[in-house]
């Protein structure tokens, strides 16, 4: 034996030995751990989520401590890391899978472990979970990203069998939590109606969120959610897991109270519809489970997960974005070439950045004159546009603002020239009836030819205008009579389409990595954090009703960062403008007002606004949020947003009573200061001709702000009250 071969063999050896002995493997992150662990018999558990021992030698005692311990008569159910169906383990399986035999059984057991410090931040542990009686593995992958306190988690599965595999069940992940009982947070919705928060105890059985609609698939809930364990966990209090599932199509999240103390959480695609013929030598990459633990309540939570969004997954998260003049909501489909010049000066005179051209402007054959006809004949409409969008571009350029663009690609109405030439591109069972949401159908986006279509649109408005600064891209209709022309096995139809929806924006953004790009869905039906890999912010509804909107914005900052959340003035509501202007600065400020018919003082102060916006927006766009005080059960609601350096915070408080009140009598306790600083506060973004009953010299030291709190005097008279808070140097 040569000296090499020798020490091959060692090591070889001792590759072999680490794998067969008990492994203890620490996911870390600043404060929290997750432990996995083999038991005797190699199987992987995961025995422990939640805040980092000093002594790290003291995580092999926790799975002697499991309080489950199954007698004679009791389900043998281990706490197992990643469930597989067919064998010990007959609770909701994150795997089921028929082998290539016809054998539906899988049993994993720890193979290996490998771990990459990606950089100061990032470590990826993967652990390789083999079959003994298959060419069958998954390795489970753990992304911790130290400071944020986030973990990615996903599954590859992969076979060497003689003949395909098919996947039934293939979540990215299951997580067990032992607790006296769980509670469920989590957000249905419907079109304007976005984002309602109901919480409730797990009771024993599964509880499964999910959607099966294909594209628009948060119209009825949403994929992320909040679970406190032993009791409901309030902003600053009790322990929390947030997760959130990475996909853009249909999603499945079951919850399993299991004995007396345990939950199992399974998040993945939802396999409905879609068993997932596997070939030797594939690789299944399942999406992304988002999650972080907090020991602090839901809003330490949220922050974790705004961190992270903006730091590593939200398009340019950490950067600038452009506030927005748009015309939907004042001209709907009714615009020709000086309108529109209008509406760009108009941009000019608020002093916004863009001038969003919404629905509309293309079709002619069957012009889009309503939302009936000519969606997707991007060709622009010629009696509207004598001049085309080239023009429209360089007239908003001419005007001193920048121009933005509406497309909504994946979908077709009947009445176009698409539907015509192309009926092999258009997701529909041929016989039977069409059924339409909006008037409109889906195209198919399995299809390559299709998605080159969809790359080619946006390509071509880029070199027809290539001053465009921005993209609304809008998706109106989910899937109904699901069915491919082209793709061989419908069973993969909704996992290829989401393919291909990302091989496009994947495509456009390689060629224009920056433009600032709108995911919109008829207001908030589609907002993941898969998409917004390539987008910068989201619409979050079509109700943009600024009392309605608190709601919503509150509800949407338990998972997403305010720089992501586009939140427009419009005419819906009967509030003023000061409070219309004060919610939607409570993220990324637009309007769709006519500016023209603004009032003197209305202008004047939207105009002031906007600077007033521009000065502090870099606070809520990337500071911390601390939700103050909720607008459920308080009759005012407060939010703060303070910078990194603790030394200017943004309070935005608004009047939700629907009866006369006296306004707060309780003071408001901020957060997240710094109690050895001073401040001072002043009210900002105040009406003409109206003064603040808040004397701007006082002093206080942050510890009295956090401890006793202050009040922003906000009353029926005063509906909306804005502070700035600023540390003395
Ligand atoms: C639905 C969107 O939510 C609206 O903002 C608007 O863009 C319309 N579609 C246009 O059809």
């Amino acid at each position: 034996m040569t000296k090499k071969h020798f020490i091959f063999s060692l090591l070889f050896m001792a590759v072999r030995l680490s794998s067969f002995a008990q492994q203890t493997i620490e996911i870390a992150t600043k404060n929290n751990v997750l432990i996995l662990e083999t038991d005797k018999d190699n199987t992987l558990l995961s025995t422990y989520i939640g805040k980092k021992l000093e002594n790290t030698a003291e995580y092999p005692g926790i799975q002697a401590l499991d309080k489950y311990k199954p007698g004679s008569d009791d389900l043998l159910n281990k706490r197992e890391a990643y469930i597989a169906s067919g064998s010990l383990n007959l609770m909701e399986p994150a795997l089921t899978v028929s082998h290539a035999d016809g054998n539906k059984s899988t049993v994993l057991t720890f193979s290996e472990v490998k771990t990459e410090q990606l950089d100061q931040n990032r470590k990826l542990t993967s652990i390789v979970l083999k079959d003994q009686k298959y060419k069958f593995q998954v390795t489970l992958k753990y992304l911790a990203y130290f400071n944020e306190n986030v973990i990615e988690q996903w599954a590859e599965i992969e076979h060497h069998e003689k003949g395909n595999v098919v996947l039934y069940k293939y979540a990215s992940a299951n997580l067990t939590l032992s607790g006296r009982k769980f509670f469920l947070k989590n957000q249905y919705s419907g079109a304007t109606r976005e984002m309602r928060s109901e919480e409730q105890q797990l009771l024993h059985g599964i509880k499964t969120i999910d959607s099966k609609l294909g594209t628009r698939t948060n119209l009825l809930h949403s994929s992320s959610f909040m679970v406190s364990i032993d009791q409901p966990a309030t902003e600053d209090m009790g322990e929390v897991i947030a997760g959130s599932l990475a996909w853009t199509g249909n999603f499945k999240l079951d919850f399993e109270t299991f004995d007396e103390y345990y939950l199992r959480i399974t998040a993945g695609i939802n396999n409905f519809s879609s068993d997932y013929t596997l070939k030797a030598g594939e690789n299944f990459i399942t999406p992304r489970f988002v999650y972080t633990y907090s020991s602090e309540g839901k809003g330490l939570a949220s922050r974790n997960l705004q961190n992270w969004a903006r730091n590593y997954q939200l398009l340019n998260g950490k950067g600038e974005r452009s506030t927005i003049l748009n015309n939907w909501e004042t001209t709907y489909f009714d615009f020709n070439d000086e309108k529109l010049n209008e509406l760009t000066k108009d941009t000019k005179k608020l002093g916004v950045d863009v001038f969003l051209l919404d629905d509309g402007w293309f079709g002619n054959k069957y012009p889009r004159n309503g939302s009936t006809s000519g969606l997707v004949d991007w060709q622009y409409n010629r009696q509207k546009l004598k001049n085309g969008i080239s023009t429209l571009g360089k007239e908003a350029t001419a005007n001193g603002v920048k121009f933005g663009i509406w497309i909504e690609p994946e979908m077709v109405n009947p009445k176009s020239e698409l539907y015509e030439n192309h009926p092999d591109w258009i997701i529909r069972q041929l016989e039977r009836k069409e059924y339409y949401m909006r008037n409109q159908l889906v195209l198919d986006l399995t299809n390559p030819k299709v998605q080159d279509f969809i790359y080619k649109t946006v390509d071509d408005i880029f070199k027809e205008v290539p001053e465009l600064a921005f993209i609304k891209w809008d998706c109106n209709s989910l899937i109904y009579n699901a069915n491919s022309p082209t793709l061989k096995n419908q069973d993969h139809f909704y996992i290829e389409y989401i393919r291909g929806l990302n091989s496009v924006l994947e495509r456009i953004r390689k060629k224009y990595p920056k433009t600032p790009m709108m995911l919109c869905a008829g207001g908030g039906s589609r907002v993941d954090y898969a998409a917004l890999k390539y987008f910068t912010e989201f619409w979050p509804s079509d109700n943009t009703n600024p009392y309605d909107r608190i709601f919503i914005q509150w509800e949407y900052s338990y998972y997403f960062p305010s720089v992501a959340v586009d939140n427009h003035i419009t005419d819906m509501g009967k509030q003023p403008i000061k409070f219309k202007t004060d919610v939607a600065m409570m993220g990324k400020l637009g309007y769709d007002v006519r500016v023209n018919e603004l009032s003197k003082n209305d202008l004047l102060f939207s105009q002031n606004a906007v600077k007033t916006y521009n000065s502090f927006k870099d606070i809520v766009w990337h500071g911390q949020q601390y939700r103050l005080q909720d607008p459920y059960e308080n009759k005012i609601a407060s939010i703060a947003y303070i910078n990194d350096a603790k030394d200017q915070a943004i309070v935005f408080n608004y009047h939700v009573a629907t009866l006369f009140t006296n306004g707060v009598i309780l003071p408001i306790k901020l957060k997240g200061l710094d109690p050895a600083k001073k401040y001072k506060i002043e009210e900002i973004n105040l009406y003409p001709g109206t003064k603040s009953p808040i004397d701007s010299a006082k002093v206080y030291s942050g510890d009295f702000l956090m401890k006793v709190g202050f009040n922003p005097e906000v009353n029926a008279y005063r509906t909306s009250v804005v502070l700035k808070v600023q540390a003395l140097n």
